[in-house]
């Protein structure tokens, strides 16, 4: 079957999925191809944590009514090391500047729910997806629908937003992409639990034994993190161990972290990965397709959502007023943001990690910097902008 679009896109992930909006705001027209099923995509744990600009971006365009409702707005965090918690006051630091506790599986739901709603095609559970003609004008997305009919579609301009393990950044000409990145000699193992969170804002704890967090999703779910070996089993990690292990790394005199039914565990390798540039002549990559961080930051979700949004603005300046200069900005452009996050993501994982090979230089300067943090406003404040957001978006 054979049929034509403006833009194809590839991945139905929260950078593929805005795009599809944002550009049917614009008036221009998209199909969203996705090798997982619908469920899957809506329950896929990952992200939880916004930039004051990916909230607002998402008001801005009608996605904001569950999120305004349901999301915990915080105006700080807790960093924790050497036995005792520190207080980050966000707002105070910034001028007002704040995040959301919004679940990305949420985020995912509206906006499957918004496309579908439109009208758009969003094919699910697609496979054998190709991307091809990448030296012609109108490249073409090739894929198996669920029934098992293949469909070639003639496109003007295709989006990679296929995830790190996506075919995208693949199909681009050899030799033309560059990879900048850095392996962690540890990964995270994440919980989802029923039970109320300990505490009113995320705790960061640098523990002699390992890095832990404590995040959550509600008013009733807990979300906490571990730092683990690389190469640990999750099989390893029976409940109670996890719960004990928590509590070790986290409680303080005066404070306790109540447990509850987990009903997810899961370990997450931590890497640093950029791809360059995110752009062959009408193939684009957006979000983790070009570039992951490790999740010490929370800048995963936010970088793919802000990579989008000026894509569907130069894709509106291409496709509907034949102006290439924001298409060919593209790049360069994300990637001077993606590259502060990078640095920041790095860096709040250095910090806060612990080395399995014990290095007391690195833990005596990873000790002093935490101090200086905490004791010093401009070193506060460089946290504080960089963790609610450095670049400010821009839809109007
Ligand atoms: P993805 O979400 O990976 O979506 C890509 C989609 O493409 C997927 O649905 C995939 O199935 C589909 N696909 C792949 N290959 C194909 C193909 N060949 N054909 C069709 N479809 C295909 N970020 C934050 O900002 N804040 C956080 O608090 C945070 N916490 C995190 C915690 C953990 C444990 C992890 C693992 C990540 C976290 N992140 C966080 C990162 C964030 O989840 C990702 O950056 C985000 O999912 C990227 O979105 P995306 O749309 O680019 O990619
Ligand atoms: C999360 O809520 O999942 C989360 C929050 C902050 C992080 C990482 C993950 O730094």
């Amino acid at each position: 079957m054979t049929a034509s679009t403006q833009v194809g896109i590839v991945g139905a992930g929260p950078a593929g999925l805005l795009l599809s909006h944002l550009l049917a705001l614009r008036g221009i027209d998209s199909i969203v191809v996705e090798n997982r099923s619908r469920a899957y995509c809506e329950a896929r744990q990952r992200a939880g944590l916004l930039e004051a600009g990916t909230v607002e971006l998402l008001r801005t365009v009608g996605l904001g009514k569950r999120m305004d409702a349901e999301g915990l707005e915080h105006g700080g965090i807790y960093l924790q090391f050497a036995g005792e918690r520190h207080h980050l006051d966000f707002r105070d630091l910034t001028g007002g500047r704040w995040v959301t506790i919004w679940a990305q599986t949420e985020i995912v739901k509206d906006l499957i729910q918004a496309r579908l709603a439109a009208g758009a095609q969003v094919e699910f559970e697609v496979s054998d997806t190709e991307v091809a003609g990448l030296d012609e004008d109108r490249p073409v997305l090739c894929y198996t629908d669920a029934a098992g009919t293949r469909h070639e579609v003639r496109c003007d301009a295709i989006a990679g937003c296929d995830g790190f393990h996506g075919i995208c950044r693949d199909s681009m000409p050899p030799g033309l992409i560059r990879v900048a990145d850095r392996d962690y000699p540890y990964s995270w193992l994440g919980i989802l639990a029923t039970v109320p969170p300990s505490t009113d804002e995320l705790i960061y704890s640098r523990h002699e034994d390992g890095f832990a967090l404590h995040t959550m999703r509600t008013p009733q779910v807990s979300r906490l993190y571990l730092q683990v070996s690389a190469d640990e089993e999750i099989e390893n990690w029976p409940d109670d161990r996890i719960w004990a292990e928590l509590r070790h790394r986290l409680v303080i005199p005066g404070w306790e972290l109540q447990d509850g039914p987990i009903t997810e565990k899961a370990i997450s390798p931590m890497r640093s990965f950029v791809a360059s540039p995110m752009r062959y002549r009408r193939l684009f990559l957006a979000g983790d397709a070009a570039h992951i961080v490790p999740p010490t930051g929370a800048k995963g979700l936010n970088l793919a959502m802000a990579d989008v949004t000026v894509l569907a603005e130069a894709l509106t300046s291409l496709l509907r007023d034949g102006d290439s200069g924001p298409a060919d900005a593209y790049s360069d452009s994300s990637l001077r943001r993606v590259w502060r996050a990078t640095h920041f993501s790095w860096w709040m994982t250095s910090m806060l990690h612990v080395d399995p090979d014990p290095d007391p230089f690195a833990a005596e300067l990873q000790l002093s910097q935490l101090r200086y943090v905490i004791s010093s406003r401009a070193a506060a404040t460089t946290l504080a902008e960089n963790y609610t957001g450095y670049f400010p978006l821009h839809w109007s």
